[in-house]
């Protein structure tokens, strides 16, 4: 194992029979081989350039390289590690390469990979309080200490789930819960007397909430988007008129969606006047924070979060750019019985005695099974501090603003930004002076050929059909200098694949 990186020196035997007392693989194998693994990933972690940041993208090569029925006999763990190294890793996307700028730049942290390891070996499982104590309280905890450091008050619910998908189809499903009359839970929504449930966001919130329209029930259709401004926040007004329209028609509004950091360019919805209308219309107010809540950490950028307060829930991902190894998304919602009243069902053999005094996560959500995610969040947030978490969001977004300054230098040459950066991602492009379609193919070949070297790998969005390539600082180990190469191969790209004059 680990020739690739560092060749290695094993003095424990080998030995690939269960041990007669467990069954479970021998404990000083486990030793032997976690030791190897341990001194893997801190090589890997200091040198993941050895790895093209995207792997050349051979569909069906993984498969074609592995048995395709599983073994009848034990294999060593030894050639089971060997075949993850030759065949899985130079496969992998690396998200923890520093010239990962696609999408959401993440980090699997230090103190976040030594909390998942932990968590696994635990196995912990905290559906009931009594079977996690700890777990469910270290979640308790950790929620609010995200909750203090995005800045709100006291007196939040706090829930960790696996993605900010799963956190907004819950607060989704709590707003359909909201007013008991519905009584969807027990009724469901089909062959029955009710109007038909209407949802709003702006035209640039994620996908996640279409998402949860249908797996609730409530439609894809009746997500109504409404109209962003040009600096792509949504229209308080256009929000207002959607509203009034749809309840002329019938319609019965239940839910409205901000966003405090777009996918596309991390825009920030104007939280305080759409929670006025919230109030006044009676809508449940999720905020989608699930990348830029973070930023809540620095002072300097709290002002972004004006109105946050006002939310009756809010979705926070440590998996995006709190340094914390995937999964991890912090719900936080101000009205915790709605979404008891949404979920919670108590089977007669997951009673305890102790059931109206605890924290039983499983009566707030659709799963019964409860993640000891909680632990890694602990250990990141213990280890970087919330000054050293500042520290580092406002070094990401520093880069970015300086990255921006050299695509605005080069505007001469046809470079541009195409959205306001107020975090740490840039949306730009390269303009030729053709067409709007040929542009568009133009900046899609520039993004092929950048990828192409392996040493950064950047994302694209389309902003009012403008094709837009993105630069997203998340990881820990990025620095100016892999944003220089990435800067030096855009430029070369761009020069590379302009169409020719005339
Ligand atoms: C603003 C926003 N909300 C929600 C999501 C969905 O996140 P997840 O993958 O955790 O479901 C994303 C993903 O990038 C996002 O950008």
């Amino acid at each position: 194992m680990f020739r690739i990186i560092r060749g290695f020196a094993i003095n424990v035997p080998l030995k690939t029979t269960p041990s007669p007392d467990t069954g479970d693989l021998p404990l000083d194998e486990f030793r032997a081989r976690a030791n190897e693994l341990v001194a893997w990933i801190a090589d890997y972690l200091g040198h993941p350039e050895r790895y093209p940041v995207l792997p050349p993208l051979v569909p069906g090569a993984t498969l074609a390289a592995l048995p395709t029925a599983p073994p009848d006999d034990g294999e060593p763990m030894r050639k089971i590690l060997d075949g993850f190294e030759r065949d899985i890793v130079p496969r992998l996307t690396h998200w923890n390469h520093p010239g990962f700028l696609a999408y959401f730049a993440n980090t699997a942290s230090v103190p976040g990979i030594l909390g998942e390891l932990l968590a696994t070996a635990l196995n912990s499982n905290a559906m009931l309080w009594r079977t996690g104590p700890a777990a469910a309280e270290l979640e308790q905890l950790t929620t609010d200490w995200i909750r203090q450091l995005i800045g709100l008050q006291p007196g939040w619910f706090g829930m960790i789930t696996d993605l900010a998908s799963t956190s907004t189809l819950y607060a989704l499903a709590a707003a359909r819960e909201a007013d008991p009359a519905l009584d969807i839970r027990r009724k469901g929504l089909a062959g029955r007397d009710l109007p038909t449930l209407r949802v709003y966001c702006s035209d640039q919130a994620h996908s996640s909430v279409q998402k949860a329209a249908m797996t609730l029930g409530i439609g894809s259709d009746n997500v109504v988007t409404v109209e962003s401004d040009a600096e792509f926040r949504m229209k308080p007004d256009a929000l207002q008129a959607a509203i009034t329209a749809d309840r002329a028609a019938g319609y019965r509004p239940i839910a409205v969606v901000g966003v405090l950091g777009t996918t596309s360019t991390t825009s920030v919805d104007p939280l305080d006047a759409i929670a006025d209308i919230a109030e006044r219309e009676q809508l449940w107010y999720h905020v989608d924070a699930a990348y830029a809540g973070v930023a809540g950490a620095v002072p300097e950028m709290r002002h972004h979060f004006t109105g946050l307060d006002r939310a009756d829930s809010v979705v926070v991902n440590p998996h995006k750019w709190l340094f914390t190894p995937m999964d991890c998304s912090v719900f936080l919602t101000r009205r915790p019985e709605a979404l008891k009243r949404a979920f919670s069902l108590v089977a007669a053999y997951l009673e305890t005695a102790e059931q109206d005094t605890v924290l039983n996560y499983m009566d707030y959500g659709f799963q019964l099974g409860h993640r000891f995610r909680a632990l890694k969040l602990w250990m990141v947030i213990r280890a970087f501090g919330a000054r050293g978490i500042a520290d580092r969001i406002r070094h990401h977004c520093a880069m970015a603003q300086e990255f921006a300054g050299w695509v605005r230098s080069e505007a001469a040459s046809g470079w541009g930004v195409e959205a306001p950066h107020p975090f740490s991602v840039v949306c730009f492009r390269h303009d030729t002076g053709g067409s709007l379609a040929e542009s568009n193919a133009h900046n899609a070949r520039i993004l092929d050929r950048v990828n192409a070297s392996g040493e950064v790998f950047l994302s694209h969005t389309v902003l009012r059909g403008r094709y837009v390539l993105r630069v997203a600082i998340g990881n820990l180990r990025t620095d100016r200098g892999h944003l220089a190469r990435a800067w030096a191969l855009l430029q070369q790209a761009a020069g590379a694949t302009a169409p020719a004059p005339g």
